[in-house]
């Protein structure tokens, strides 16, 4: 069936208090839309955890900076609607930038010491631009789920700090980073390489397998995990690849380690050309440890 589409943040919030008075539990899928199949398995993973599925489609001007690509995200409207039909989702909320930023709009939702480093070092704003996005949507489809990708793990656990601190009465569900057959996280960014560039761009995933391998192996010094993958990408990617930031870090609280004595993350940015993507690899329990503390 053909879920319905809403654009009205009013209507929106009359749908979900509606469903709410019938005793329904909702689900959101907030999305940027270009959905693939790592936006999939996070509509997958909530489907049978709740009765109606909403999936926000919104490219949310506020989390990027100048000089980044909110120009030309990329979107295809259809082929999202055909996706979310096949998911089962049961509403698209798809709100227009002015309905959800109306003129007067100035309030920010800002996490600070999680959002300090990894990607809110390289990206200031970004995630002030998230959280307040995502507080936004929760009050507008007030879902009891929410579900997140762990692609993007600093994202993750900003959600869910933000959920703790200001008590949301909303779960949040992580799914796992799906990937290509080549290791290459999904990403819609990953529509922008060129064939060198997507090959290039499996040095990523490469490079973090290499260093969990090691971490499996019993290697516990951040440092040397931190070079096999540097030189993993070396070796393969060479010129094409710049590394904006690789750490080893702790899986709470994102601080840098030295050695690995708990759950822990490698985490990476790197530009392919001029494509920004991310990936991670989640080492020992931590990521039991994210689907259950905030
Ligand atoms: O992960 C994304 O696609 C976005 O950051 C999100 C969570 C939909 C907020 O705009």
């Amino acid at each position: 069936m053909n879920p319905k589409i809403i654009r009205d943040p009013t209507k929106m919030q009359q749908w979900a208090l509606a469903e709410r008075r019938a005793g329904r539990t909702l689900g959101l899928v907030p999305t940027m839309g270009y959905l693939h199949r790592g936006h999939l398995s996070l509509m997958d993973t909530l489907r049978p955890r709740v009765d109606r599925l909403v999936v926000s489609i919104f490219v949310n001007p506020i989390q990027f900076g100048a000089g980044e690509d909110l120009d030309r995200y990329p979107r295809d409207w259809d082929g999202d609607l055909a996706a979310c039909r096949n998911a089962g989702v049961d509403v698209v909320f798809a709100p227009e930038p002015a309905a959800v930023y109306p003129e007067g709009f100035q309030t920010t939702v800002r996490v600070s010491r999680l959002t300090a480093g990894l990607c809110g070092a390289q990206r200031p704003g970004h995630f002030d631009g998230v959280t307040t996005v995502v507080a936004k949507l929760f009050h507008l489809t007030l879902p009891h789920r929410a579900c997140f990708g762990e692609k993007d793990y600093q994202q993750l656990a900003v959600v869910r700090r933000m959920v703790a601190d200001l008590a949301f009465p909303v779960e949040i569900v992580s799914a796992p980073t799906i990937r290509e057959d080549d290791g290459l996280a999904m990403s819609s960014r990953n529509a922008y390489l060129s064939p060198v560039e997507r090959e290039a761009a499996t040095s990523l995933s490469r490079g973090l397998f290499a260093a969990r391998k090691q971490f499996h192996d019993g290697e516990r010094r951040a440092a040397v995990l931190a070079e096999t993958v540097r030189q993993t990408i070396r070796d393969h990617a060479g010129a094409v690849c710049t590394l904006e930031y690789l750490t080893v870090c702790d899986a709470h609280t994102l601080e840098e380690i030295v050695t690995i004595d708990g759950d822990a993350v490698i985490a990476l940015a790197a530009k392919i050309g001029t494509t920004r993507l991310i990936d991670n690899v989640i080492l020992a329990t931590a990521a039991e440890a994210t689907a259950t503390t905030p």
